[in-house]
């Protein structure tokens, strides 16, 4: 059975840098409080004017391409996390297949929030070990700018929030590397805890101005709620993949960690008695990309040659659905 890893990563932000200096134009806000209760210092926004997921995942595509030493032409399937697609139809993934001209390649979206990247790791995963596809492409973008009320009254949810892509190959080998394990879980439940409600499909139309101006075009986040599950279920979901593979964090080089907060990151890097520099963190400079955090995270983690061939890492995430995974990897 061949084995699932990742040959090459690539990233990518926006040109536009927003400082919480910048969001202080907009809010009553400080970089003082921003920072202490997040960690987060710049995030960068699309132009608003046509910039979408797909597009900020042409360069990050590209980038993941070249390091894998492979073109589009190797690509047999795509997948794209994303919870802010350019439309609600056709998904991100098919503009992506036809904007960097992949071959007639399946071409799918998967919407769940700050785990897409772990879910769609772990589709890859099994494309790979069935011997189905050598190549994927798996992408995390998004544009959450255009979801967040830079106002007052919005500030708890739009400092948190920036635009982003990453992207990586999964390619098979017969080597002992890999993706050893991936963890998989949602509690529909709290769906309305972290949720964008408008435009909904169940109402006709699906957005009318008076909904516009109730605000419920823009993402909605109980904080509290969000923390509290989130530091419950980042540990649990790490254990899992640890427990999985018969090992303790003693095996771990490298958690990356979703971006959500970089108080939820301490948390857990403390909870778990993991040394601080084992824990992965670049909150500060990207905020909060959704799906984008991880890979953009694992791409920083191989530029700065933080892990080598061989070493033991766990990727981690919580957010929106609620959803949670894990994945643990031989690098
Ligand atoms: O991928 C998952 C992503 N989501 C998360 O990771 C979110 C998890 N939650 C959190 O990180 C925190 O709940 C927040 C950072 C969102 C908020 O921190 P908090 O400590 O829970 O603050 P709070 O909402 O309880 O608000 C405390 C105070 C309030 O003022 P009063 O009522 O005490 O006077 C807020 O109005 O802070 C105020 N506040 C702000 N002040 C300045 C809320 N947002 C801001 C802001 N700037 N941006």
């Amino acid at each position: 059975m061949p084995n699932p890893y990742i040959s090459g990563t690539g990233f990518y932000v926006p040109a536009r840098e927003v400082t919480n200096q910048d969001l202080m134009q907009y809010m009553d806000t400080s970089d003082e409080w921003i920072r202490e209760r997040t960690g987060i210092g710049a995030r960068f926004f699309a132009d608003g004017i046509g910039e979408g997921p797909s597009d900020l995942a042409i360069p990050a595509t590209k980038q993941a391409l070249e390091n894998a030493g492979l073109t589009v032409a190797d690509i047999d399937f795509i997948i794209f996390a994303t919870s802010t697609p350019d439309y609600y139809a056709p998904g991100s993934a098919c503009l992506l297949q036809d904007k960097l001209g992949f071959e007639l390649i399946g071409a799918l979206d998967i919407r769940v929030q700050c785990s897409g990247f772990l879910y769609g790791l772990s589709i890859a995963e099994q494309y790979i070990k069935t011997g189905q596809f050598r190549h994927i492409l798996l992408v995390g973008a998004e544009v959450q700018s255009s979801a967040m009320n830079l106002t007052t009254e919005g500030r708890d949810t739009a400092v948190i929030f920036g635009d982003g892509a990453g992207a990586a190959i999964i390619s098979a080998t017969d080597e002992d590397r890999g993706i050893l394990s991936t963890h998989l879980h949602a509690q529909g439940k709290y769906a309305k805890e972290l949720w964008c409600e408008v435009p909904a499909s169940g109402l006709n139309p699906r957005i009318t101005p008076e909904m516009l101006k109730e605000k419920r075009q823009y993402l909605y986040m109980n904080g509290r709620e969000v923390f509290r599950h989130a530091i419950q279920r980042f540990p649990e979901v790490i254990n899992e993949a640890l427990d999985a593979n018969g090992m303790t964090t003693d095996d771990v080089t490298m958690v990356i960690p979703h971006q959500a907060n970089y108080r939820i990151t301490q948390f857990v890097q403390k909870r778990m008695k993991l040394p601080p520099e084992k824990v992965y963190s670049n909150i500060h400079k990207y905020g909060n990309t959704t799906a984008a955090t991880i890979p953009i995270a694992l791409h920083e983690v191989v530029e700065q040659k933080l892990i080598k061939r061989g070493d033991v890492i766990v990727m981690a995430a919580f957010g929106s659905g609620f959803t949670w995974a894990s994945a643990l990897l031989k690098w």
